[in-house]
């Protein structure tokens, strides 16, 4: 079975979140487009270089999911040969046998236009600061509240205003706005979207995880 479920959307919407659970539940694989990004920026030195030679090392660092690597990723993702050369990885990913969710800017928009579901995962930028500013540790993290959603907002207009790939919806796009929902709603409401689309792509048989 070939199934994509493309999750897109802004800095800390929740789509890590979202995506691995949806992934846990069908049993498809996951990637983490954003890590990909994260890795080539904090590698240092030629980024186009990097992302053609990155290695499973590079993405085993753990200092991927901190602010200063979302910076530098997203400032090495308005390079187009960045973007060119972590592109087939991607693709082939997303149309592996077995079903896949990949989460990140422009997972429906470019890397897969054909995939069977479609979310974009928004909330307001405080909404999300907020989230990643608790994720960093609250009020015991190094950064203020303040600071995390200046960053968040930084993030967000380099990656709208960029012309390779910018952030936006996919015209058959499904909107999921996370703001009022808990992360237990918004997993819900998400694998109820994917199993729909299972369910008219005929790939559901009685007994499956769905229901
Ligand atoms: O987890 P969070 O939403 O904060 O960020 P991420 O998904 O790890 O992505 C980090 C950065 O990588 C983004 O701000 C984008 O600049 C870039 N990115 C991208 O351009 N395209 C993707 N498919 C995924 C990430």
């Amino acid at each position: 079975m070939i199934f994509t479920v493309a999750i897109d959307g802004p800095a800390a919407a929740g789509k890590g979140t979202i995506s691995r659970a949806v992934a846990e539940r069908f049993g498809f694989a996951h990637l983490d487009t954003g890590a990909l990004y994260r890795a080539v920026g904090v590698k240092g030195g030629d980024p186009v270089a990097a992302a053609r030679g990155l290695s499973a090392a590079d993405l085993a660092r753990d200092d991927l999911r901190s602010l200063e690597a979302g910076q530098a990723a997203s400032r090495v993702a308005v390079i187009p040969e960045v973007r060119a050369a972590l592109l087939a990885f991607q693709r082939d990913f997303a149309r592996r046998e077995g079903g896949a969710v990949l989460d990140g800017r422009d997972i429906g928009t470019v890397i897969c236009p054909e995939a069977e579901v479609k979310l974009f995962v928004t909330a307001s930028a405080e909404v999300r600061a907020r989230r990643r500013w608790l994720e960093l540790g609250g009020e015991r993290a190094e950064k203020s509240l303040a600071s995390v959603l200046a960053e968040v907002e930084e993030r967000d207009r380099r990656d709208r205003d960029r012309s390779e790939a910018p952030l936006r919806p996919a015209a058959d796009a499904i909107l999921l706005d996370t703001g009022a929902l808990t992360a237990k709603a918004a997993i819900e409401e998400a694998g109820r979207l994917v199993l729909v689309a299972l369910r008219a792509a005929g790939h559901m048989r009685d007994g499956m995880a769905g229901d």
